[in-house]
């Protein structure tokens, strides 16, 4: 499996992008259960430009994170050729393009799936990009349309292919759908026939082995794993642990991730989140999740997590 130059094992098994989730603590632990590649959250290229200084603590790497791979938004190719330019975005091998944002606030600007609306303008964006990525892979990850009577991904990922892009990642479901229903694995497999450069299918992956089997099932490059992997980092390894004592040391271990990238306090709410996932996954602990949400401290979450 390869994007363009970057060689990749098999099974090729990655994290999604995902704002909000997707931190840079995250994507450590995720790889060292073996993903095999980490997309940071969707960064604005407009932001990027204008210097916003949220975008900062979204380009924060690992140090596990090689090869790394950084997604970027917008609506103006110029924008992503500027983007490029700037050395916020030099250490990252591989550029995601999200034309698969479903949120009106993106759309309503042109921006995430609006773009399947507008094949031309999403593969000048694609152009842009190769031609400012420096030899580095441009990708593309996108739906199966914006309409679900218009179901238009084969042709899309065809016309994203001739304007550059090295990979697709498609997630089964149209922008009308949003997260709701279930991924289309059959529409999947067709966009994986239409183009000659990877495809990587995603949308509802839940454990390891779902993941193997719908690489061998729908001719697809790899798979990404996205709501599957919140709380569960795990879903990357050869073999899942199940028991309580080594779930409570992962969450120990992506604490310390937290505490290692963000000042306490940050540390501490993302870590919130993220503890209620886990926690989601052992039965009898509606009350410390209820709990959880109010702590501010982190020896306090180490001290429910040793509680559990
Ligand atoms: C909380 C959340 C945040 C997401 N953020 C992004 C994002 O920043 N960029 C992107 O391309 N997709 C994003 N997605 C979509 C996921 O990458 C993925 O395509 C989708 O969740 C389907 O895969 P899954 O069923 O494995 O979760 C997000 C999804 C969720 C649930």
């Amino acid at each position: 499996m390869k994007i363009g130059n970057i060689q990749f094992a098999r099974p090729f098994i990655s994290l999604a992008p995902l704002a909000g989730y997707g931190d840079v603590a995250f994507r450590r632990i995720c790889r060292d259960y073996g993903a095999s590649l980490t997309v940071t959250e969707m960064v604005s290229v407009k932001g990027l430009v204008y210097g916003n200084e949220k975008t900062e603590i979204l380009l924060r790497l690992a140090g596990n994170e090689t090869p790394s791979c950084v997604q970027l938004f917008g609506s103006e190719p110029d924008f992503f050729c500027r983007a490029l330019s700037l050395p916020a975005l030099s250490g990252f091998d591989i550029i995601d393009i999200n034309m698969g944002c479903p949120v009106p606030k993106v759309t309503k600007c042109g921006e995430g799936s609006a773009l399947m609306l507008e094949h031309e303008r999403a593969a000048d964006i694609v152009r842009a990009c190769v031609s400012a990525a420096g030899g580095r892979p441009v990708t593309v990850k996108h739906r199966l349309g914006y309409y679900d009577e218009n179901k238009n991904a084969p042709e899309f990922a065809a016309k994203m292919q001739e304007a550059g892009a090295a990979a697709i990642t498609v997630h089964g479901r149209t922008t009308k759908q949003g997260y709701g229903g279930v991924a289309d694995w059959d529409e999947i497999a067709r966009v994986a026939r239409a183009v000659t450069v990877p495809v990587i299918g995603n949308g509802d992956i839940s454990c390891r082995e779902d993941a193997e089997a719908k690489i061998a099932e729908y001719g697809c490059a790899g798979v990404a794993v996205g709501r599957g992997a919140i709380g569960n980092p795990d879903i990357f390894a050869d073999e899942t642990q199940t028991s309580r004592e080594t779930l409570k040391e992962i969450i120990k271990k992506h604490i310390s991730y937290a505490l290692e990238y963000f000042p306490p306090a940050v540390a501490v709410r993302t870590m919130r989140k993220h503890l209620c996932k886990y926690l989601s996954r052992v039965r009898g602990t509606k009350q410390l999740r209820l709990y959880v949400n109010t702590v501010t401290d982190a020896a306090e979450l180490i001290k429910a997590v040793n509680e559990l």
